[in-house]
């Protein structure tokens, strides 16, 4: 079997199989279970399944941010070939997350939900997160790449880094006052930022030292 048959054909399949792991499991408790108080949801089961669906957006968005870095790190290529995949799971679950809140919490109620994404600023937050979210998965396909051109397309989806960051903010913002796991998931969103800014920042400086590589020596040569 040739690489490309071996990610195509299992390994592709296995992680979109075990990416849907955790909405099969949620929907399957509470299908099985009801969605009364004294389950194994918890007290309050639609609180449970939002959070639970808002936790999953979050962990992919940063497992799609972890790519680049684990690329670079351990030079392993075929890698970059999960990324679309994850980053539309991110998407996917957000919109579970959306739904879970529009039908399960809210009853279709139009009017307090817009009242909610005025009005509770974690909410404002999530809802625009949510719709720079839409415009990279509408964008996601080749074909779009061909129509916006790389160039353009490579711009928009820097957005990618603003939705990281948005999504740690609604977190922590939700939970109100200093709690442990919001600042666990800013951290981990950090440290996969900071790489980026890392090497960019060793990427100018090599490309400089090519540019004018007597600067660049310059301190050995001339003593
Ligand atoms: C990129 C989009 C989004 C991400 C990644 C995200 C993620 C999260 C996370 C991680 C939580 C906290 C879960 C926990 O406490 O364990 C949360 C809570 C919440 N999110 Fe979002 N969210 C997004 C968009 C939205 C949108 C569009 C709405 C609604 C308009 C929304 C409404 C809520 C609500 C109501 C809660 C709190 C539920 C409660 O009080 O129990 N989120 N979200």
């Amino acid at each position: 079997m040739t690489r490309e048959t071996a990610i195509r054909w299992v390994a592709k399949p296995l992680v979109f199989a075990s990416a849907l792991i955790p909405l099969a499991w949620v929907a399957w408790t509470a299908i099985s279970s009801g969605l009364g108080p004294t389950g194994p949801l918890g007290a309050n089961p639609i609180e449970y399944i939002n959070r639970f669906l808002g936790d999953w957006a979050i962990r992919f968005l940063l497992l799609a941010l972890a790519v680049t870095p684990v690329r670079g790190i351990t030079g392993w290529t075929p890698l970059m070939r999960f990324r679309r995949m994850i980053g539309l799971f991110a998407f996917f679950y957000a919109s579970m997350h959306l739904s879970s809140y529009i039908v399960l919490d809210q009853f279709f109620d139009w009017t307090e939900i817009w009242k909610d994404i005025v009005k509770r600023n974690y909410i404002t937050v999530g809802m625009v997160n949510f719709v720079l979210l839409a415009s990279l998965a509408a964008t996601s396909t080749k074909g779009m790449i061909k129509r916006l051109g790389a160039k353009r397309w490579t711009m928009l989806h820097k957005l990618i880094y603003v939705i990281g960051i948005a999504a740690c903010l609604h977190f922590y913002m939700m939970r109100k006052g200093v709690q442990l796991e919001p600042i666990i998931y800013a951290g981990v969103c950090a440290v996969l930022l900071g790489y980026r800014v890392i090497a960019h920042l060793k990427k100018k400086a090599r490309a400089g030292r090519a540019e004018n590589p007597d600067r660049a020596g310059a301190g050995t040569v001339h003593r």
